[in-house]
């Protein structure tokens, strides 16, 4: 069984932040969402990945390298622009062979990992095997329909009128038989090469399409509601870690993780919290559901329920909450006249301030 990792798509900036042009590279407790993909891959027993990239090649593949960090021997394949999904298919033909494969897209994230569904798949060795998950905007994404038996019947991509409130989730499994259907099938309306429609295809001719509904499932849109509860998520499922230095005066409440090189003074963190490489955190408070990244410097500042990426610096400030701060930040008092906000806010920025 191989790997293919969906990383292409254009080069657009991203909201809210725009440190990165590539969505996979959008950070999920301190690691790009496109990591957790990677390893749930690799947790499968998959060496063999490849990675289908565009225009943000660069940052893709300064991101992952060879694939050594996750064990993975990876391999990049180029597709010339965003041609869909099944059009990713077709393009890396030649890497996929006629072996099984897992078909991943990269800003996507699936809590809880995929082995149970990988199994299942080389268990009973069906066409294709599909992920859905419930969702309140089912128009958004590709939409199942099920009989009673909990067999799919019909698949459509982003219908107008959903039959169903089940999505199609970012992880799929396939055989070789869909490289007939990514042949066969015509662009759709929007003009891109559907795997939705591949899916169709093969139920219209005969081959067996299984599905598992799944919860616990996020992807990026940009919506910074989303990325704290998927943030919060993870950090709950860690383990309390602490390599950096924390003086006596601190205190540190249950699973927090101090990442090497932290320096933590005179500060109280509760956990779930995490603390990133280089980052000082000095007379402060840090509370549950907060990642910051590395390079940080917080002092005298209470943050809570946050995301705060590299080499940001927060100080004198209360106190803080469900705030997502992208990179080289700075956040201060204004001095005591005149008594007024001064800002600089990049465009797209969205600032609430009490008092
Ligand atoms: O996220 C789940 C949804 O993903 C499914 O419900 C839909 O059925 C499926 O079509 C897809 O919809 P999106 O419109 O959200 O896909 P998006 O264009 O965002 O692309 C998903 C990932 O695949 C993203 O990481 C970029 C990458 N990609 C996308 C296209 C169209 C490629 O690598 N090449 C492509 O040509």
């Amino acid at each position: 069984m191989k790997g293919l990792v969906l990383s292409g798509g254009a080069g657009t900036r991203l909201r809210p932040l725009t440190h990165t042009s590539a969505k996979q590279l959008v950070p999920v407790a301190n690691k790009p969402v496109l990591f957790y993909g990677l390893e749930a891959l690799a947790a499968c027993g998959i060496r063999e990945v490849g990675i289908v990239v565009g225009d943000t090649e660069p940052e893709i593949r300064a991101a992952v390298g060879s694939g050594e960090q996750f064990g993975l021997e990876v391999t990049y394949i180029r597709q010339d622009a965003p041609r869909g999904l099944a059009h990713a298919v077709l393009v890396s033909r030649e890497f996929l062979g006629e072996d099984d494969f897992v078909m991943y897209l990269g800003d996507n994230f699936i809590v809880g990992g995929i082995s149970d569904i990988v199994e299942d798949f080389t268990a009973t060795s069906p066409h294709a095997s599909i992920l859905l998950t419930r969702v309140p905007n089912p128009h958004e994404f590709g939409v199942a329909v099920l009989d009673d038996a909990g067999q799919v019947t019909a698949l459509e991509e982003k219908p107008a009128h959903p039959k169903s409130d089940l999505a199609l989730v970012g992880v799929y499994l396939f055989g070789p038989r869909i490289h007939d259907a990514v042949t066969a099938i015509k662009p759709s309306r929007r003009g891109e090469l559907e795997i939705t429609d591949a899916i169709q295809w093969l139920l219209d001719n005969g081959s067996q399409v299984r599905s598992h509904v799944i919860s616990g499932y996020w992807k990026d849109t940009g919506n910074v509601t989303d990325m704290l509860e998927v943030n919060r998520s993870v950090l709950e499922g860690m383990e309390r870690r602490i390599d950096g230095d924390v003086d006596a005066a601190s205190e540190l409440v249950g699973r927090v993780v101090i990442e090497p090189g932290a320096i933590v003074k005179g500060s109280r963190i509760v956990g779930p919290a995490l603390i990133g490489a280089g980052t000082t955190v000095v007379d402060s408070y840090v509370g549950p559901f907060t990642s910051i990244e590395a390079e940080c410097h917080l002092e005298d500042t209470e943050i809570e329920f946050s995301i705060v990426l590299s080499r940001s610096s927060i100080i004198g400030v209360r106190r803080v909450e469900a705030s997502l701060i992208g990179r080289d930040v700075e956040v201060r008092p204004a001095p005591r006249t005149p008594r007024a906000h001064r800002l600089v806010l990049g465009d797209h920025s969205r600032v609430q301030i009490s008092g």
